[in-house]
């Protein structure tokens, strides 16, 4: 039955759209308005989502011509994907520890942690965040964190998103391009991140890049949705060949690996230096191999004295085959500790009113706030100028579904136009380069976003 579905929405135009698509509305309007928004909360809470229902619309839909069928705004966090990247910095002082450590196997330990942390904001984070129109900018300086950064939506077909950030005092520069290429599987919806992310520590004269593990959000058309993240994440000391290898693991059967992430610093004799452990979600964890290897077996041989009593497994394989909700396994237990490790980096608790503002951290609650004085020096491109991001921030659900048609009807007008007179679109400030610690080709800042000379900047709101 939902075949028909899936293969209408392989096209690449609604897949964009359809993050998490259809959905059942239910106006609950939380009472709760934050007159003082005091950097750390949203001007409104969020309108709740019954997603149970979802299968009841999803029926009446099949057969329509899916383009015709605008996802609900409720579906969406008030946040453009530009600053979705940005909450990757939200860890920053792990960059400033590893610019400051004199041991090279440390530095590595402070670039894993922070590789991971960069992905943490992402936990209970189902909402979609609004796709950048081609051109718009984002930029953050955070002088109490030490860093500013700017990016840029490079290309609309396929979308990319380009970032570069940097250390206020010269440390470090941390850049990359992000190609989310999402696939619906049925149940859920697949993201992986490509594009790689590059860390260079200046003073260390060193280059680390990565790319980020796979996103998926689970139960989109039935049941409750919950995040995971798995794939294998390589960080690369270019100059040394010494490696990092981080395992985020995919939850298996009984849950028991959900939200794991195992992994070793290697050099390049394939020698091991130490185990990385943890979870995304919680802390991050470095020992010695040995007492890793050696908790280990103690804690299989207590496992196999446990498993006698296992519980049915309600985890499936992933897949369509079935109608069920995939649940989210429930089993919360925390990392247990190896003796001897240290820890890299535990999450900060979330603000008791992130349950009702999309799950924000603290960090994310302020990314679209326009300060006193910003008005007038950020360029009119910025996502903190969006109206309909503005709207649905300031829990004006019509206006925000409003505005956003009105924009993406400007932006595919203003491609006929470009296409009529064949202009080529050009980037302002990152153009197409080789990465030279990668050699491959990438999005690179050309330079003077800071200088704040923004003039012929395209009208994209
Ligand atoms: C990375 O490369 C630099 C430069 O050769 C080297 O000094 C450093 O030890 C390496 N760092 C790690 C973590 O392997
Ligand atoms: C926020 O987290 C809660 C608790 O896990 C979850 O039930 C809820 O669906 C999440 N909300 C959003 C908007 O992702
Ligand atoms: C969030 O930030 C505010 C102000 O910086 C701070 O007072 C508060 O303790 C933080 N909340 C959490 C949960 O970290």
């Amino acid at each position: 039955r939902l075949t028909g579905v899936v293969n209408v929405l392989r096209e690449e135009d609604l897949l964009l759209n359809t993050f998490l698509f259809l959905g059942f509305i239910t106006k609950v309007w939380y009472d709760l308005t934050y007159s003082a928004r005091a950097l750390t909360s949203l001007p409104a809470a969020m309108f709740s989502r019954n997603t149970i229902s979802v299968w009841s619309i999803l029926k009446k839909c099949i057969g329509l011509e899916l383009s015709k069928i605008t996802m609900p705004i409720v579906f969406n966090e008030p946040l453009s994907f530009l600053q979705r990247i940005t909450e990757y910095m939200e860890h920053t002082y792990l960059i400033n520890r590893a610019c400051s450590l004199s041991n090279s196997i440390e530095r590595m330990q402070a670039v894993a942690a922070f590789a991971v942390s960069a992905v943490a904001s992402q936990w209970d984070r189902t909402g979609k965040p609004f796709n950048p129109l081609l051109g718009e900018t984002y930029e953050l300086t955070r002088e109490d964190q030490g860093f500013r950064l700017v990016s840029e939506q490079v290309s609309h077909h396929p979308p990319v998103s380009a970032f570069h950030a940097e250390s206020l005092v010269g440390d470090f520069v941390f850049h990359g391009s992000i190609y989310p290429k999402l696939k619906f599987w049925g149940k859920s919806v697949e993201a992986e991140p490509k594009g790689t992310i590059t860390l260079e520590l200046l003073k260390h004269n060193e280059g680390y890049t990565w790319s980020n593990p796979f996103c998926c959000v689970h139960n989109i058309i039935l049941g409750k949705l919950w995040i995971e993240q798995y794939g294998t994440v390589e960080i690369v000391n270019h100059s040394t060949g010494d490696k990092c290898v981080l395992n985020f693991k995919p939850c298996g059967m009984f849950g028991k690996e959900l939200h794991k992430v195992e992994g070793y610093i290697q050099d390049k004799s394939k020698k091991k230096h130490c185990v990385i452990y943890g979870k995304w979600t919680e802390c991050m964890w470095s020992v010695d191999p040995q007492a890793y290897e050696a908790h280990k077996k103690s804690e299989r041989k207590g496992d196999n004295k446990k498993h006698k009593n296992v519980r049915t497994s309600n985890g499936h394989p992933e897949g369509a085959e079935n109608d069920d909700a995939d649940d989210m396994p429930d089993v919360q237990e925390t990392v247990s500790v190896v003796p001897g490790s240290t820890l890299l980096w535990r999450i900060e608790s979330r603000p008791a009113h992130s349950a009702v503002m999309y799950n924000f951290t603290n960090f994310t609650m302020s990314l679209n706030e326009l300060e006193p004085g910003m008005e007038a020096i950020l360029p009119h491109t910025d996502c903190r100028f969006r109206p309909d991001i503005r709207a649905m921030e300031n829990g004006n659900m019509d206006e925000a579904t409003k505005e956003k048609e009105r924009l993406e009807d400007k932006q595919r007008a203003a491609r006929k136009e470009r296409a009529k007179d064949e202009d080529e679109w050009s980037t302002r400030w990152f153009q197409m380069g080789t990465n030279p610690y990668t050699n491959s080709q990438g999005w690179l800042y050309t330079g003077g976003y800071f200088n704040r000379n923004y003039q012929d900047l395209p009208d994209i709101y």
